[in-house]
């Protein structure tokens, strides 16, 4: 069939009460109006957006879920059959396939049949019904004298509002058809929209062959309000486990996990309670993921542990690599194969060569570690000295005791030793030892002597 899709995406989205469009809001890390555009794409079949309500934001994330739309521009937000008419100069195609842009759980396979049923039928005009369980604010589907009509949940009354067979909002006409009737919509008498819903009556006046095609109401739920979005969300997350769990991953709580869609995680892996996974992560065969973990943007090898809150950012687990409870790996961070970064680290654009360890309470900020370090609690690199950031290098073997201040611009040279306590400025090299701290004094006898002092005042 010759046919192009229009997808209605200019509402003001008022139902969602924070001022945004709905379609900007995102499902497991996806953007509303992705979904249908990502669905029609791999039909092949090209599309239109019709944008208004913040424009530029909704086209910027439309042309990333399909670089091939073009889109229109309704000036003000009179309606949905409004809407349609803004879309009027891309019309080329002889069928228009038209969806609201809320839709976001509607597939390729229920787009697919409805238009084989419209080629079958054929009718001027399709559009797709659902019993609702709990119809609420939907256009109710009534049939009278055999001829269909749509009427919005607000112009209905009492009787019709019990009916549950309610319009999907995804319809097929004739562009012939829609050119013929579009300016003639009249006003809801109720609400002062145009409504698209008024061109099956005006089909009906025109005798007109009309299908309909009825879908599952969970596929074709549209989203209006804050908690239809949480609802959506629950179940997309829902699937993305089951679908991970049926591939050998397993989840100790999977209702209190969150994750976006395109994380990857392989078979073996564990996903512990609390954890939330954020777009561009991917998650090797056997890992741990320890509860309450978020991860963002970042790569774990296989075999890899991240143990209870932690926070990885932008960084690259290797094989076997190990990090938390509690540490925090920022931007650029790369532990290299067995690596561990224990509590209390916080590592940022550094690399922590293989099998390297810092395991208490430390800061390593733009440092290079090679292999086999040892890094002591409470150890500072100190890379930034009010203006710029400066580097250190910590070559294979050293070991830096705890304490230390390590002030960058720095290398520490191979199996170097950095007494504990130490403020470290000037490079360290090869096999030498590095102290950089008071000498200490011992007073023989001398604690004795306070001690004995303090009871002779207290009398
Ligand atoms: C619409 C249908 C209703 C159907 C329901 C299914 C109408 C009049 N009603 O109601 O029969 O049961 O969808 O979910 O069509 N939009 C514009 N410009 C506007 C108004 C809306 O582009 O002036 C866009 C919105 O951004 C949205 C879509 O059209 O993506 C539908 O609008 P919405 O306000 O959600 O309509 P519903 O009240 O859900
Ligand atoms: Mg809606």
């Amino acid at each position: 069939m010759n046919v192009q899709a229009i997808i209605l995406a200019a509402g003001k989205s008022k139902r969602f009460n924070n001022n945004s469009s709905k379609l900007l809001a995102t499902i497991c890390g996806k953007p509303m109006i992705a979904f249908s555009l990502t669905e029609l794409k791999a039909m092949g079949i090209k599309s239109t957006v019709v944008l208004g309500h913040m424009a530029s934001e909704v086209e910027q994330v439309a042309k990333n879920a399909d670089p091939y739309a073009t889109f229109a521009i309704q000036k003000e937000q009179l309606g949905t059959g409004n809407a349609l008419a803004s879309s009027a100069p891309f019309w080329q195609s002889e069928n228009l396939l038209v969806l609201n842009g809320d839709m976001p759980l509607v597939n390729e396979e229920i787009i697919g049949k409805f238009v084989k049923n419209h080629i079958e039928s054929d009718a001027k005009v399709s559009f797709v019904v659902a019993h609702a369980p709990n119809p609420g604010r939907y256009g109710r589907i009534i049939l009278e004298n055999e001829k269909y009509k749509i009427v919005e949940f607000k112009d209905c009354t009492e009787d019709q509002r019990a009916i549950d067979l309610i319009n999907a909002g995804i319809y097929i006409f004739s562009t012939d058809f829609v050119k013929s009737v579009i300016n003639k919509i009249k006003k809801s008498s109720v609400t002062g929209e145009i409504y698209i819903t008024e061109l099956i009556s005006l089909a009906n006046d025109m005798n007109l062959k009309i299908s309909t095609f009825e879908a599952s109401y969970a596929k074709i739920r549209g989203v209006d309000m804050l908690e239809q979005l949480s609802d959506i969300e629950e179940q997309k997350r829902m699937d993305i486990i089951k679908k991970f769990m049926a591939n050998g991953v397993k989840f100790t709580m999977p209702h209190t996990v969150f994750l976006d869609d395109d994380v990857e995680i392989g078979s073996g892996t564990v996903i512990s309670a609390g954890v939330q996974l954020f777009k561009g992560t991917k998650i090797g065969t056997n890992c741990f993921v320890g509860p309450y973990v978020v991860i963002s943007s970042s790569q774990i090898s296989d075999n890899a542990k991240i143990l209870s809150h932690s926070v990885v950012e932008e960084s690259v687990l290797g094989v076997g690599a190990s990090a938390g409870p509690f540490a925090h790996l920022r931007k650029n961070s790369v532990l290299k194969e067995n690596a561990i970064i224990g509590n209390f680290v916080e590592v940022k654009s550094s690399t922590i060569g293989t099998g390297s360890k810092a395991k208490h309470l430390a800061y390593l900020g733009d440092a290079i570690l090679g292999k086999n370090v040892n890094i002591g609690a409470g150890t500072i690199t100190c890379n930034h000295d009010g203006k710029r950031k400066h580097k250190t290098t910590i070559e294979d073997g050293a070991y830096v005791g705890s304490n230390s201040t390590l002030i960058a611009p720095l290398t520490v040279g191979k199996n170097a030793f950095i007494a504990a306590g130490s403020a470290i400025n000037k490079d360290v090299l090869e096999d030498d030892l590095a102290i950089a701290r008071q000498r200490q004094e011992n007073k023989p006898g001398y604690a004795a002597k306070l001690r004995d002092r303090s009871v002779a005042e207290k009398k």
